[in-house]
């Protein structure tokens, strides 16, 4: 029965511009291979989008499951559409990284309804109802924003400092990557008198609008006046320090360039002086995320919360080893 669904289901999908990635035999992981799993990714702004989306497609392969995955392009609408399309298809575990926070409860009823488990990946939701989703998997977002807060705290003291001007340039409004990281970095410096936020932007996790922030904020300061620039992602980072460069600034010399994720091209940038502090975003959720599908088929009960490991390379620090991804 669940194999002529599937074939229903993958003629749709092909209607829809979904996709259903082709299972292997499972490797050595134990798991049951007609098992399909809907996956809502939210876009590809991101090398670390990229590298995340990868590694859901290799670990569902590597599982022997059946992946029916969409990309959002940055559309909730769309996410909701593909969730929509999963209950329908009866997927056995739905997967999806919300775009922002708020939203989510109609449909997830609807999932719960269906009793088709939810993954929340990446990214968290905002609910009364926690039991509206089984488990997220993904960063601890508010550390990371600590972390940057904590090394600047470091820098300052190391330069010897006494007042430096930050500009924030954050990712996605309302996303928890964007909200967690401000307050987690507001948090850690908020008792240092020599540190100060002028503004916070949104770049929405993009190179080019972060680039298009940066000319913005050119605009209103002198570029004498920012000491610190705290950017959410790589991707931004990357443009930010296209403008500087294109104005004769040196990124990492003549201001502080802190970024999140961990691209190899901007530990490349590390390595060459240019930026000078990455928290680490690790993007290959994949294989938890795939074990949490097996656990929860097998009846076995799965932890609410899974964090991965993440570090923080920086110029106070040897970063011959980092590698990016
Ligand atoms: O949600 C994780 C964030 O989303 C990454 O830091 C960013 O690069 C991506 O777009």
């Amino acid at each position: 029965m669940k194999r002529i669904g599937l074939i229903l289901l993958l003629m749709l999908l092909t209607l829809c511009g979904c996709s259903r990635e082709n299972a292997a035999q499972p490797a050595e992981t134990g798991a049951w291979s007609d098992i399909v799993v809907g996956f809502s990714q939210l876009g590809a702004e991101s090398s670390w989008r990229i590298a995340n989306t990868e590694s859901i497609r290799k670990a569902a392969e590597d599982y022997g499951y059946g992946l029916m995955m969409d990309n959002a392009n940055q559309k909730q609408d769309r996410q909701i559409d593909a969730i929509r399309s999963f209950i329908a298809y009866r997927v056995d575990v739905i997967v999806f990284s919300p775009i922002v926070e708020g939203g989510w409860d109609h449909v997830l009823k609807e999932a719960a309804k269906a009793e088709i488990p939810v993954i929340l990946v990446d990214r968290m939701i905002e609910t009364e109802d926690e039991d509206l989703y089984t488990a997220y998997v993904g960063a601890d977002f508010y550390l990371e924003g600590q972390k940057a807060g904590r090394y600047l705290k470091a820098k300052a003291d190391a330069m010897g400092a006494e007042h430096l001007n930050i500009v924030e340039i954050s990712g996605t409004i309302d996303s928890t990557p964007m909200r967690d990281r401000h307050a987690g970095f507001m948090d850690a410096i908020s008792d240092d008198p020599r540190l100060t936020v002028l503004e916070s932007v949104s770049g929405d996790f993009l190179r080019s609008k972060g680039a298009e922030c940066m000319r913005q904020l050119l605009n209103t300061y002198d570029s004498k006046d920012i000491d610190v620039i705290y950017s959410h992602n790589d991707s931004m980072t990357l443009g930010i320090m296209d403008v500087l460069e294109e104005r004769g600034i040196r990124p990492g010399e003549d201001i502080i360039m802190i970024s999140v994720d961990g691209e190899k091209a901007a530990v490349d940038a590390l390595r060459e002086g240019r930026i000078n502090c990455i928290v680490q975003c690790n993007p290959h959720l994949g294989e938890d995320v795939m074990k949490l599908v097996r656990d929860l088929k097998a009846g076995l009960s799965v932890p609410k919360i899974s964090h991965p490991f993440e570090a923080v390379f920086s110029d106070l620090d040897d970063t011959k080893e980092v590698e990016g991804f």
